[in-house]
């Protein structure tokens, strides 16, 4: 496993396709969740410097708190409750160019203004989503929902 990420500036699409080679480096092999969600945070965070990026796992039907990177976060997360919630009850990826424009958006901090949740089914069923926010309006698209969505597809549940 490569201890040192290679960091890149570039335009997004180029820096995801230098982090997912690197991101299955780190995944391939490990076969503990945990950990592997703990390093795919990491990951994340250290090429983009999102915010904050982690993940919130489904137990006991409700969205708990996983491995995340960023500021402190809310705990637990009804179904159909912020965008977390809502793309667990839809099964689906949501992008949210201005939370503070999403009906019932849960501010764990202030300083998120935007938001792309993507949600990871297995069997299908949600098990869990990955939760990225920026402290800028509409940082993401259809870019990031697709390179994202590649990235929760190396993780195994
Ligand atoms: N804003 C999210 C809650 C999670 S935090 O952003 C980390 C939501 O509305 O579901």
């Amino acid at each position: 496993m490569a201890e040192d990420l290679k960091i890149i500036s570039a335009d997004k699409e180029t820096q995801y396709q230098s982090i997912i080679p690197q991101i299955n480096a780190l995944v391939d092999g490990e076969s503990d969740l945990i950990a592997n969600l703990a390093n795919v945070s990491a990951a994340l965070k250290e090429q983009f410097n999102f915010f904050w990026v982690g993940f919130y796992l489904v137990k006991d039907n409700e969205l708990v708190l996983g491995p995340f990177q960023g500021p402190v976060a809310c705990t637990r997360i009804s179904l159909g409750k912020g965008v977390c919630g809502a793309a667990w009850q839809q099964k689906g990826a949501l992008i949210v160019p201005d939370v503070d424009a999403f009906p019932g958006h849960i501010a764990c901090s202030s300083a998120s203004k935007s938001e792309i949740v993507i949600s990871i089914i297995r069997q299908g069923e949600v098990v869990a989503v990955l939760d990225v926010d920026s402290d800028e309006l509409d940082q993401f698209d259809l870019v990031d929902e697709k390179y994202l969505t590649e990235i929760t597809a190396l993780l195994r549940f």
